[in-house]
C-alpha cells in the first residue's frame, strides 16, 4: 500500500510564497499539473507568480477576471504556462471541454480552485493547500499533498 506523499511548510509573507512558487519551478517538468487550493485571498495567484518567475516567463501572471484559462510563454516559446482560475466556473463540465489533460502535455499547468472540477481534472497531480493563520496576517500554511510516482518524486526533490 503506497502513503500519499505530504510536505508542510509556512511562508511568513507573500514574498516568501513567492519565493516557494520560484523554488518549486525549478523542479516541474512540462506536462507536470499543479493544483492550488484555499479560500479568496490565500495566495494561489501569488504562488503561480512565483512558478511564473521560476520558469520565466515573458509576462506577469495576474487573477483571470473573465477567463478561465490563461497561457504564459517564455520569449523563446520553448516553455508555456498555462494558468486556470476555475473561481466562477457553474459548470464542471465546460472544463471537460477544455481538455485541460491533453492541451497542456507539453507545459506546465496550474490550476486555482480546481475542487470546482476536480473529477475533470488530471488525476496525477500536486495539490497545494494553501491556509492562512487567524493569528498571524501574513502567515500562510502550505501542504503539498502528491498524487502520482511523478509527484512523489518531485515532492522528495524539493525537500532536500
Ligand atoms: N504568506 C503569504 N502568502 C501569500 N499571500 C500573502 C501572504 N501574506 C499576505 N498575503 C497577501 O494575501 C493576498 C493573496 O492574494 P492572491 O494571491 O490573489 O490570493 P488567491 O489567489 O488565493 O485568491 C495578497 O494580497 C498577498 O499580499
Ligand atoms: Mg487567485
Amino acid at each position: 500500500m503506497s502513503t500519499m506523499k505530504r510536505v508542510s511548510l509556512e511562508t511568513e509573507n507573500v514574498e516568501k510564497t513567492r519565493a516557494f512558487g520560484e523554488k518549486l519551478a525549478q523542479s516541474l517538468h512540462l506536462g507536470d499539473v499543479v493544483l492550488l487550493q484555499g479560500p479568496l485571498g490565500a495566495g494561489k495567484t501569488a504562488l503561480t507568480q512565483g512558478i511564473g518567475l521560476g520558469l520565466g516567463l515573458d509576462s506577469n501572471v495576474t487573477s483571470p477576471t473573465f477567463i478561465l484559462v490563461a497561457k504564459h510563454t517564455t520569449a523563446d516559446g520553448s516553455i508555456a504556462l498555462y494558468h486556470a482560475d476555475l473561481y466562477r466556473l457553474s459548470d464542471p463540465f465546460e472544463v471537460a471541454d477544455l481538455h485541460l489533460g491533453e492541451q497542456t502535455e507539453d507545459a506546465v499547468l496550474v490550476v486555482e480552485w480546481p475542487e470546482r472540477a476536480f473529477d475533470e481534472l488530471p488525476s496525477e497531480h500536486l495539490l497545494i493547500m494553501i491556509e492562512p493563520d487567524y493569528d498571524h496576517q501574513e502567515r500562510r500554511r502550505l501542504t503539498c499533498v502528491a498524487s502520482g510516482a511523478r509527484y512523489e518524486q518531485l515532492l522528495t526533490g524539493l525537500e532536500t
